[in-house]
């Protein structure tokens, strides 16, 4: 029986630029750290070893375009891959600032960029788009300042009902590999960054991910797998929400411009007051 992983995202950095609130991989507070190429390397020639086939690929962060050496990793992951949808997952901020070696090694090996476009951050996305067509790279753009999709990520009470979160969770196949581990979703990956903030870290069960490098890891990740068919919850759904819990983008940024249009508006009033 053939082993495929439907689709699969890892971070080349876990840190970020722009730090969303709610970031779902925590980059927005996460610590500054960049992938080695040669450890990217060998998990990606061992999953190869326990799956048939990877596809779609998706590499991102926190803020893939960070890495100075974000050209060797699409140069590897065309390597392994060869004829699988690579894509690159982007706030686009640097985009611009990149040169046409980046934007060569991209069409060369058929990379695809997806930009999530993000209110305030000034991305002049049609411009990219042009840029991104000249070099014939596709790319594709969701603008948050329209769609507005954003979530809640935990119920910090850990109380929710996994089998309905897990049945509602569109991140159950956003299957991650990070550090040696095969995760079916961003969150129990990622989590340590969260913990990192909190009295009461939030554990990960032995059970909720695969070591790679472990025995028999390709039986275990065929189980392991076999979840979603089977509707089977991770032990950490109960930190998710049970239903999808729509929230306003905001970011950092955003939140010390409102700030600071509070505090104009409160000095004007002050002002208009003093002058009564
Ligand atoms: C974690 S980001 C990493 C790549 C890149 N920094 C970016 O923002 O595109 C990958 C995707 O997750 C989405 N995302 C992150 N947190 C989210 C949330 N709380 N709700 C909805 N989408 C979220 C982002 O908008 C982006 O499209
Ligand atoms: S830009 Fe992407 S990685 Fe950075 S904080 Fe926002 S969603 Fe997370
Ligand atoms: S832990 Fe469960 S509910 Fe939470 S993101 Fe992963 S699959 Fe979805």
């Amino acid at each position: 029986m053939t082993l495929n992983i439907p689709y699969l995202e890892t971070h080349v950095v876990d840190h970020c630029n722009l730090n969303c609130d709610l970031c779902s991989h925590f980059s927005n507070i996460a610590p500054k750290r960049f992938v080695g190429l040669d450890w990217f390397g060998k998990q990606l020639a061992r999953l190869l070893e326990v799956a048939d086939s990877i596809e779609p690929l998706a590499l991102l962060g926190g803020e893939p375009t960070l890495h100075p050496e974000l050209v060797g990793f699409v140069h590897l992951s065309r390597t392994y891959l060869p004829r699988a949808h690579i894509e690159i997952a982007t706030n686009g901020t640097l985009l611009a600032s990149k040169g046409a070696d980046f934007w060569r090694a991209l069409a060369e090996n058929r990379i695809w960029l997806r930009i999530t476009y993000y209110p305030g951050t000034r991305v002049d996305a049609r411009a990219i788009a042009r840029l991104a067509g000249d070099y014939g790279v596709g790319c594709g753009i969701r603008d948050l300042g329209k769609d507005k999709s954003w979530y809640c990520l935990l119920n910090a009470r850990g109380d929710s009902d996994p089998r309905l979160a897990f049945a509602n969770c569109p991140s159950r196949v956003c299957h991650t590999l990070y550090e040696g581990r095969f995760y079916l979703c961003p969150r129990p990956a990622y989590i340590h960054f969260w913990n990192r903030t909190q009295s009461k870290p939030i554990e990960v069960a032995r059970s909720d991910y695969v070591d790679i490098f472990g025995e028999n890891a390709r039986s275990v990740l065929e189980q392991y797998l076999g979840r979603i068919d089977r509707s089977e919850a991770l032990e950490f759904c109960r930190w998710c929400p049970e239903r999808r819990q729509p929230v306003e983008w905001t970011s950092a940024a955003t939140r010390r411009g409102r700030a600071g249009l509070v505090r104009k508006g409160l000095a004007f009033w002050v002002r208009g007051r003093q002058g009564q």
